[in-house]
């Protein structure tokens, strides 16, 4: 959701940014910019649409200078087009900025402003920033910013080129991700660290309420009441690569088969043959052992491994765990009690609702822990503590691998706390422990034996206009993942539901050849899924079955089968999943949909 770039250095400006950009394409835009500061002139390039449209426009029009800002924008005040394109200027052209958030209050700014005699450009509530900083400057950026976000409502990661310094670019965070990167001779500024991953490998993450000023060789930064500020650099050891495509025709199906390599490395010295050791999470024994009530707050994907989490967590435990859509959960007057323990799962760590329902929950005196994939979040730095999931960059709007591992840091929580709460016999956490170490080379196993029949099975679907997903117990939670995977990147419009529940209405869409994904992979209600399949398939469905090693009496009934590989059948999700993604996968291939970029959507929602 908006990406913003900015480069100070000793190299051409331009490209540089428009690498960074096309790096940051992942988080989902409709429009893009750069601006150049050459010491004589900010020139500033802007196009709807694609960044290659942008890139014919930068050729001829921007200067060869070495200090710049760029931007994605993913439109929310005003449609997409070039003008309300970023980066957006004051009346002067002296400040030129880009801004990833909202300001809420744009409004009544905008009218103070057009009262003062400035003339706006564009729709956007960016905009205002730049003339309100016009309006506050007396010979000093920073007092002028300072004042100006003073008068700022909303959230904001902003880049701000000023013409009278020609080798230096103001940054500000507010409630949206803003990152540092150091160079030699050179810094690097962006919301994500894969823009420049390639350049340096050492960031500042700036925090909420905090100034920079960059420039070509120094980084100073400040708190909202200027006073310095000093900063631990924060290396990541990601391989640049591993935010490439290597040779894979799209993130998602990279990302994808990279899994089992991602469960490896979040059980790699946690997961034993001798157990779970999890006391990275420093949680005290006495609150462990006491421990009978988790809430769980994410969305869409995330929550989807939220509600796993519920059915693993009360057999295993037997006790009350409720699981929240996070945008739900931030306006419902939840009653949480200090002994309880709030879980917020979020893959990018900056998701808004996920944030502010972590803030509630703390504000009520809840202890936090955050599953995340992204350690220097905003998510990660407000939780009381931190698992973090070790999926590495996930680039694909659709969340594969990152999914995935928060299921399987659930099922090591899980049986982590059933072993501390004394609620299981150890020949059972043992054999347990064991299935959990099995499970990368089981995901190996389902990806090849699966990836054919879903690619065959994609040809047909890819005609249908609907699609529904059915399951009992966990394989439901698996259905609700399936089915928004499939709308998410094909546009089929999927639904999941309870096996049981489809009799009670969704039973009359089901007609000739409409395709039904059964789930049948828990053998304590297979005998229930089976007749509900049978009831779909007597009205004509085509029915694809994903069901546990040992069903067979379903392929009588159905028109496809997957068997998933014996294991604990507490953990066959993990396995159950992969089918259901590379079914959305090649189905949206076919249908020759953007799947990376999906439209209307962005990898990090870090607006409401
Ligand atoms: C997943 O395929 C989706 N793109 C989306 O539902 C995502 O899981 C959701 O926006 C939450 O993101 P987070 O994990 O970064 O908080």
């Amino acid at each position: 959701m908006c990406g913003i770039v900015g480069y100070v250095g000793d190299k051409k400006a331009a490209s540089i940014l428009y690498d960074g950009l096309k790096r940051l394409e992942y988080r989902g835009y409709d429009s893009s910019g750069i601006a150049v500061n050459d010491g004589f002139n900010i020139d500033v390039v802007k196009k709807k649409g694609k960044l290659e449209q942008l890139k014919g426009k930068i050729e001829d029009n921007v200067n060869g200078g070495t200090t710049g800002i760029g931007h994605t924008r993913w439109a929310t005040h005003g449609q997409p087009s070039d003008l309300n394109s970023h980066p957006h200027s004051d009346c002067s052209q002296n400040f030129v900025i880009a801004h990833n958030g909202i300001i809420e209050n744009f409004q009544d700014i905008k009218k103070y402003l057009l009262d003062k005699g400035h003339t706006f450009k564009s729709e956007t509530d960016t905009e205002v920033i730049a003339h309100l900083l016009e309006e506050n400057y007396e010979n000093d950026v920073l007092s002028a910013l300072k004042k100006t976000i003073e008068n700022l409502e909303g959230s904001y990661a902003l880049t701000i080129l000023n013409n009278k310094e020609p080798n230096r670019i103001y940054v500000a965070r507010k409630d949206s991700p803003l990152i540092i990167g150091i160079g030699e001779n050179e810094n690097f500024i962006a919301s994500d660290i894969p823009a420049f991953l390639s350049e340096t490998k050492d960031f500042y993450i700036l925090e909420d309420g905090e100034f920079a000023v960059i420039d070509q060789d120094n980084i100073n930064m400040y708190d909202f009441d200027l006073n310095p500020k000093e900063k631990e650099i924060y290396h990541v050891d990601w391989d640049p690569e591993m935010a490439e495509k290597q040779g894979y025709e799209h993130y998602m199906l990279k990302e994808i088969h990279e899994q089992p390599d991602a469960v490896r490395r979040l059980m790699a010295n946690r997961v034993m043959p001798e157990g779970i050791d999890l006391e990275e999470l420093n949680l005290e024994e006495e609150f462990l052992k006491n421990l009978n009530k988790i809430h769980i707050i994410a969305c869409g994907t995330a929550y989807h491994s939220g509600l796993i989490a519920k059915y693993m967590l009360e057999d295993l435990l037997n006790i009350s765990v409720e699981v929240d859509v996070a945008s739900e959960y931030r306006y419902r007057n939840v009653p949480i009690k200090e002994d309880e323990l709030v879980i917020a799962v979020s893959q990018s760590g900056e998701t808004s609702d996920t944030l502010a329902s972590l803030r509630k929950a703390k504000q009520k005196g809840a202890k936090v822990i955050a599953f995340t994939n992204s350690r220097g979040s905003s998510i990660a730095r407000e939780a009381d503590e931190m698992l973090l999931l070790k999926a590495g960059p996930e680039i694909s709007v659709a969340s594969t691998k990152a999914y995935l591992n928060m299921v399987v840091a659930f099922y090591m929580f899980s049986l982590f706390l059933a072993k501390k709460q004394e609620k299981i016999e150890e020949k059972e956490y043992l054999e347990m422990s064991g299935d959990l170490i099995k499970l990368p080379d089981l995901l190996d196993q389902v990806i090849e034996e699966s990836e054919k029949l879903m690619e065959d099975k994609a040809k047909q679907y890819a005609k249908s206009e609907n699609a529904f997903f059915i399951g009992r117990h966990t394989d439901y939670t698996l259905a609700l993942e399936g089915a928004l995977k499939l709308k998410e990147i094909s546009y089929i419009h999927a639904e999941a539901y309870p096996a049981g529940e489809l009799k009670h209405g969704t039973l009359a869409l089901i007609e000739e050849g409409v395709p039904v994904i059964a789930l049948g992979t828990k053998e304590s209600v297979f005998e229930k899924t089976l007749s509900n399949v049978t009831e779909v398939k007597a009205r004509g469905a085509d029915v694809t079955a994903i069901v546990y090693n040992g069903a067979e009496d379903i392929e009588e009934v159905v028109d496809h089968v997957i068997y998933i590989p014996e294991v604990n059948e507490l953990f066959t999700g993990a396995l159950t999943i992969v089918p259901l993604q590379l079914l959305a996968y090649y189905t949206a291939l076919i249908r020759d949909c953007d799947i990376d970029q999906p439209r209307n959507l962005a990898k990090s929602v870090t607006v409401e």
